[in-house]
């Protein structure tokens, strides 16, 4: 599948991009702070006629939090939903991604939805694999397969940024180990964590990626069920939900889709039964989302009345 550039869109992107100055990029992982922070890019794959794109759409980024929807939709078809919800919950907090308050004051003691870090920790814990590398190669296997055999990589240099800075991450993690919800080693945990988090890829390939989502995990080429649609729909529900974390009810409004954003500036979107959306924008705004790409959406979901509700 090719994808071709369009006018439109890019005309979209220039009317957005000055937004980009009003927010910041992630440098808190320090080898994040090395992009440009006026770069916007998209890619639209739609499952009926092909895929468009606007700005340097293969320009590679790190996934970061947008990898927890598929380390989610892993360890769901590893271990079924029973198993993962007796240690994960379901609701929305309200808090910032990486807050530790309500691990303490929640009855019983989890991380209240997959897609904060205490939650996304707790899920890859649960990826099956007898040792630290077969865990990983079957979660990028997996992200491999969904991408249509896309050549992807963890970009080692981030992964290592966070590995040696991720003391907030360490400290949810030795909290769960303490009340049972995580069995394995945390220093095993954490390398196979930023290692997740350092997966590159382009716009091109978020938006494959979301077609699948869009069509319920079948493979938008082949057809093949890749991911059960039940786990598709909770995937596509906790994104509604918590995607964009403590902005997700604010983006509910204003776009309406299941997005899923990551502090490097990626937003995986799926308009359901039809589109894959992929951005990178790496200007982010205090709740650590593109400021830019936020925008863009917005400005796409009017327009095209993507609004699921
Ligand atoms: O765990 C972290 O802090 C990062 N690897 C991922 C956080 C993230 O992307 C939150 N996003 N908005």
């Amino acid at each position: 599948m090719t994808c071709k550039t369009n006018e439109h869109l890019e005309e979209l992107i220039a009317s957005v991009r000055h937004y980009t100055q009003f927010g910041k990029v992630a440098d808190y992982i320090p080898a994040l702070g090395k992009v440009n922070g006026q770069d916007l890019s998209i890619a639209i794959y739609d499952v009926n006629s092909g895929c468009l794109y606007a700005g340097d759409y293969r320009k590679k980024f790190t996934l970061q939090s947008v990898s927890k929807v598929l380390s989610l939709a892993l360890v769901l078809m590893d271990r079924g939903k029973d198993y993962v919800f007796e240690r994960v919950g379901m609701e929305p907090t309200g808090d910032p991604f990486n807050s530790i308050s309500k691990l303490e004051s929640s009855i019983p003691s989890k991380p209240l939805n997959p897609m904060i870090n205490a939650g996304a920790l707790a899920v890859t814990d649960m990826i099956i694999g007898g040792s630290l590398e077969e865990r990983w190669k079957r979660l990028l296997t997996f992200i491999k397969e969904l991408g249509n055999d896309i050549e992807i990589e963890c970009n080692m240099e981030v992964a290592q940024s966070e590995f040696e800075t991720a003391y907030l991450n360490r400290a949810l993690c030795f909290f769960m180990k303490q009340h049972g919800i995580i069995q394995g080693d945390i220093e095993e945990l954490m390398d196979l964590y930023t290692r997740q988090c350092a997966i590159e890829m382009d716009c091109f390939d978020l938006a494959r990626i979301g077609a699948v989502f869009a069509l319920n995990g079948n493979d938008p080429e082949s057809g093949k069920q890749l991911i059960p649609k039940e786990i598709a729909r909770i995937c596509k529900t906790f994104m509604v939900t918590c995607g964009m974390y403590d902005a997700s009810g604010e983006f509910a409004m204003k776009v309406g889709i299941p997005a899923k954003s990551g502090v490097s500036g990626g937003i995986l979107g799926v308009v359901p039964g039809k589109l894959g959306i992929g951005i990178f924008g790496p200007s982010l705004d205090e709740r650590g989302n593109s400021v830019a790409g936020l925008k863009l959406l917005e400005k796409l979901a009017n327009e095209y009345d993507f609004s699921i509700f």
